[in-house]
């Protein structure tokens, strides 16, 4: 276990995690991924770190919470039972049983058919209440001197710190500037703070209420998940009309990476995989998984064939379009295709036309299919990521570790962690993926031509592979990253 820096400080500095989904019990994407993994970490190196996360069934399954305090609110509902549960692998979370807010069938946000819930601004501004409230005592035990919230879900938790005078400093990660709980000005008044926080310096944005701006504006600090989105959304282009206030808050705004939780993701213990791998039997390993992907979706048995792999959510900010317009090409060059991806229709009805016009040479399965999206890691040869726009991105950091090369649009997370395989960085073994910059089929054609070529190269290839099975996206580095930061705002006692 890394020695904590500050391990000869006695009181250890407690911090609140607050946040909507967690891995394994909740997931819509990374979000629940860094979760289940940045407090652990955080927990690892000394800090006596706890979460708060809201009542949904799937943590009250898990673990039983046992009831530490009810609170009356100032939401128009029964008093809040605040329980205190402990997920396998977790540190000690505070779970907010209200089951007229969360036991609901969808995920964490929409219903079942995909619509958000109308009442999620009551929703949210609970759970950040209550991490506020844990902040002002309510558990006599254990009072946190930090609150650390992740996207607008936790937006409002610095701001009712500030409303209330709290002496604790908050940490607000923005994991994606896009998702920015926006509703109409009329719910302001059901949010219980007070009339001069309705304001353009506060929770106002273009005349409704914005949890993200909440958590922008009064956080102490802001993170966001890599350096060069922390840069970007400092900028029209990218900034979603936030890009004054970021550029305003810059001196407290970091760039931290998110890491990769190797018990979590690892070919040589990973039970979705047919043979377990590690850097020196890669070949064998990847062949096999390669072939039970093949087989599983249809596609032509063909070690051979270049396989190139997409997991992910179906929106505009993933590029899936790009993808889907360089299919013929990538098929014409011989290589294969498979697709798990589930989200926007027309795009759906887009892979499942491509996968019908190109009989097994093309797979798309639509849905969330966590196994299946580790035979894909495993098996394919490429990971194709071309975003628009990408804060971190895990799927390349997945695909790195399992020894599929990325091929990426230059943007945010990805531009800061795959090397592109430029004559250069081949020469020092240093590339580990492909990287491209024009938004468009062509730019992404052009990337994989330059992947196909390679692929011939079998010698340079394993040798891109070794290097990015190697390659070290730790969370134990983010968590010092963190760890400094909170000391800013709150010292070690000398
Ligand atoms: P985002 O959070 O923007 O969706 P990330 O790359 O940070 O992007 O994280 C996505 C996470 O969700 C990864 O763990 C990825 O493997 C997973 N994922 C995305 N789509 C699917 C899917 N259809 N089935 C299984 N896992 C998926
Ligand atoms: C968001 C981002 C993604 C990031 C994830 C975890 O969902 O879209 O880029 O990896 O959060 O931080």
């Amino acid at each position: 276990m890394p020695r904590a820096r500050h391990s000869r400080c006695n009181t250890p500095l407690r911090v609140l995690h607050v946040a909507a989904e967690i891995y394994p019990w909740v997931k819509t994407g990374g979000l629940g991924d860094v979760v289940a993994a940045l407090p652990a970490a955080l927990a690892a190196h000394g800090a006596d770190v706890r979460l708060c996360l809201p009542g949904f069934p799937a943590l009250l399954d898990a673990a039983p919470a046992r009831e530490v305090v009810r609170l009356a609110t100032p939401f128009a509902i029964e008093r809040v039972r605040i329980g205190l549960a402990q997920l396998p692998g977790q540190p000690p979370a505070y779970i907010v049983d209200q089951p007229s807010l969360y036991d609901r069938p969808g995920n964490p946000y929409t219903g079942p058919t995909g619509a958000d819930w109308p009442d999620n601004h009551r929703r949210f501004a609970l759970l950040s209440w209550v991490a506020a409230a844990l902040a002002a005592g309510a558990d006599p035990s254990w009072r946190p001197a930090i609150v650390h919230g992740h996207d607008w879900h936790a937006g409002l938790a610095p701001a009712y710190l500030r409303a209330s005078g709290s002496a604790a400093a908050s940490v607000f990660t923005v994991h994606n500037l896009a998702y920015q709980g926006f509703f109409p000005a009329s719910v302001f008044g059901e949010l219980g703070l007070p009339p001069e926080f309705f304001a353009m310096h506060g929770v106002e944005y273009f005349g409704g209420v914005s949890l993200l701006k909440a958590g922008l504006f009064y956080a102490d600090r802001l993170t966001t998940v890599s350096p060069t989105y922390a840069a970007e959304i400092q900028t029209p282009a990218f900034g979603a009309n936030l890009d004054g206030l970021l550029r305003a808050r810059r001196a407290i705004l970091r760039g931290i990476l998110n890491g990769v939780d190797p018990k979590v993701w690892n070919p040589s213990s990973d039970p979705a995989l047919p043979l377990a791998y590690g850097v020196d039997d890669a070949e064998t390993g990847k062949a096999a998984a390669k072939a039970e992907l093949q087989r599983r979706l249809g596609l032509a048995r063909n070690e051979a064939a270049p396989l190139f792999g997409a997991i992910t959510r179906l929106t505009p900010q993933k590029g899936m379009d790009l993808l889907l317009s360089a299919v013929p090409g990538l098929v014409e060059r011989g290589a294969q295709l498979a697709l798990l991806g589930s989200g926007d229709g027309g795009l759906e009805a887009g892979f499942a036309a491509a996968a019908s016009a190109y009989p097994g040479r093309v797979a798309g399965i639509f849905g969330y299919d966590e196994n299946l999206s580790r035979l894909i890691f495993a098996g394919a040869d490429v990971v194709v990521v071309p975003s628009r726009f990408e804060p971190c991105g895990l799927t390349q950091l997945y695909a790195l570790r399992y020894g599929a090369l990325p091929l990426v649009r230059r943007t945010g997370g990805l531009a800061d962690t795959v090397a592109d395989a430029t004559p250069d960085a081949l020469g020092e073994g240093s590339a580990t993926g492909f990287a491209f910059d024009e938004e468009s089929a062509a730019g992404l054609l052009a990337a994989a031509g330059r992947a196909l070529v390679l692929y011939g190269k079998q010698a340079d290839w394993r040798r891109m592979i070794r290097r990015a099975m190697t390659r070290d996206f730790s969370w134990d580095a983010a968590a010092r990253q963190y760890l400094a930061l909170y000391r800013e705002l709150v010292p070690v006692p000398a």
